[in-house]
This record gives C-alpha cells, structure tokens and sequence, in this order.
C-alpha cells in the first residue's frame, strides 16, 4: 500500500483505518500529509478487499487545520499553485463509505476533513471550528459551503465569521456528526459502523453514497433521477438477487459486488 510518513495504516478485514498521525504539530494538515491521505483513499478504492475507511487523528486532537508554518511560506501565488485542491477532489471523490472518528480539535482543514466524510463519530470532547477568521483569511477547502450545508446558516456563519469552536453535544443536535461517545470509544465505535457498512453491497453502497453526495448537488427533481436510475441499475445485481434471497431463506446474506 506503499509507504506513509505522516498517517499510519491499519487493515481489519474489510476496514482501512487511517491514522493521521504527526503528534508533534497536533496532526496539522501539511501537503505531505494531504498528498498522503489522498494516495492512500485512491488505493482504497482500487483495492476490492476494502470496503469501507474510517479516518481517526488519535485519543487528543483530530487535525488543527492546515500547518501554519507551511502557510506562512506561501505567498498568492503559491497559494494559487498549491496541489492542495487537487488533493482534497480526490479524498471528496473517495466512491466508498468514509467514516471520521473524531477526538479533540477539528479545526479549519481538520473540520473540513470531517466534513468530507460520509459519517463522523465524535468523542465526548470533540471540538470544532473554522478559526480562519483570526488569521485574516477564510476557509479554503469547502468549510464555507459545506459547513452550512451541514449546520444551517446561523451556526455556520457563527463558526465562520467569529471563530468560535462547538462541542460534540451542538455538533451532535446540529447533524454535524451522526453519534457522540465517550472520548476511548471513538474509535472502536466508528469500526463498529465501518464494519456493519461493509457486510453490505459495495455495488449499493456505491450507488447510495453517490445519491447521497448528489443531494448538495443537485435540484429535487435531478436527484430523485439519479436515485431512480441507480435503483434500476442495481436492479440487475447478483448482490440484489442474493440480498432478497437471503432475507426470504431466513439467512445472512453474502455480497460479492457483482
Ligand atoms: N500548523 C502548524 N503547527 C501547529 C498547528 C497548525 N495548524 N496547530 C498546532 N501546531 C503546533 C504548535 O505550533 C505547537 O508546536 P511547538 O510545540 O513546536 O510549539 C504544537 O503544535 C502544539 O500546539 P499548541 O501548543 O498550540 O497546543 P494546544 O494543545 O495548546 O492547542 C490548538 C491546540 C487549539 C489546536 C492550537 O494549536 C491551535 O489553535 N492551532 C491552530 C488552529 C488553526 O488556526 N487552524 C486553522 C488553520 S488554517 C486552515 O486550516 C485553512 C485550510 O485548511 C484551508
């Protein structure tokens, strides 16, 4: 799966675990850490023995944001160079279930990353904020767009234009992140869910997480489209004759992702 300095790899069966793991700068999102994340999830969904990513930062802090010293290097015209765009089309373009598990910071990037994810699990002291504000700049990898999709307006532009962070409780009541659990179990939660979603039909969830992300994309009626035409086209799947099968013989099914 080649060789990865600033996140670490564990595979459980059908489950990638991604560790973001530069401790020393509170898993700050350097390139390097991005071009990594980035490679890492492109093999992920080359790979058919995996199913399903969670991405987890550790027991303290999720990731504070871009790294500030690597920032501080660049000016307008290394910003409008930077790879860093093309590396977070790829994590969004990511086609398989992405799970955070969230303990501690997310901020800028960091919550940014979360929001990249299909689902985010948070430890009871999980913190999230878009502090762009405070260093005279804005969220540049979608925390504008995708945090008020997330949260509504209000909260969004609270975060956004004061800098203050939300708990895992206003996170949680928001729909930011789908559970909050007791910080040591974030992480075996989210597995937990990672590895439930991947006794499922690849070929389904496919197709569900794209009529899920098509719904920020796309008006009502072009959604309800898509979701149709994905719904017929699983119609011809050896995973839906298998799935329907099963339930009628009492038994669990197996998918094959044909
Ligand atoms: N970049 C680089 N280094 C960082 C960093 C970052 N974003 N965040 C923390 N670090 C480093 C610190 O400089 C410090 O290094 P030294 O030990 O060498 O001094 C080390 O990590 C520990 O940091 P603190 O002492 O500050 O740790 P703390 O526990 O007291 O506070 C924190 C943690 C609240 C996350 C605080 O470090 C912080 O506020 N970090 C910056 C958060 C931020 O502003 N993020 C937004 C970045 S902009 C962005 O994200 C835009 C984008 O992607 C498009």
């Amino acid at each position: 799966m080649g060789e990865y300095e600033d996140i670490l790899l564990a595979q459980d069966q059908h489950v990638l675990t991604i560790t973001l793991h530069r401790p020393e700068a509170r898993n700050a999102l350097r390139n390097q850490l991005l071009r990594e994340l980035a490679a890492a999830l492109d093999a992920a969904a080359a790979d058919e023995s995996l199913r399903c990513v969670v991405i987890y930062g550790g027991e303290k802090v999720f990731a504070a944001g871009a790294d500030l010293v690597e920032m501080s290097e660049r000016d307008m015209i290394g910003v409008l160079e930077d790879p860093r765009p093309g590396y977070w089309a790829r994590i969004a373009a990511f086609p398989k279930p992405l799970l955070a598990a969230v303990n501690g910071y997310a901020l800028g990037g960091g919550c940014e990353l979360v929001m990249h994810a299909d689902i985010a699990i948070a430890g009871s002291n999980a913190l999230f904020g878009q502090p762009e504000i405070n260093l005279g700049i804005i969220p540049g990898a979608g925390g504008t767009q995708r945090l008020i999709r997330a949260v509504g307006k209000s909260l969004a532009s609270k975060m956004v234009l004061s800098g203050e962070f939300i708990d895992a409780r206003t996170a949680l009541a928001a729909g930011l992140v789908s559970d909050v659990v007791e910080p040591e179990l974030t992480l075996e939660t989210a597995q937990r869910l990672a590895r439930a979603i991947a006794a499922r039909s690849p070929l389904a969830l496919r197709q569900a997480k794209e009529a899920l992300r098509q719904a920020f994309e796309l008006p009502l009626a072009g959604g309800l489209e898509f979701e149709r035409k994905a719904f017929v086209m699983l119609a011809g799947s050896e995973d839906r004759r298998e799935g329907i099968d099963a339930f009628l013989e009492k038994r669990k099914p197996e998918f094959k992702g044909r």
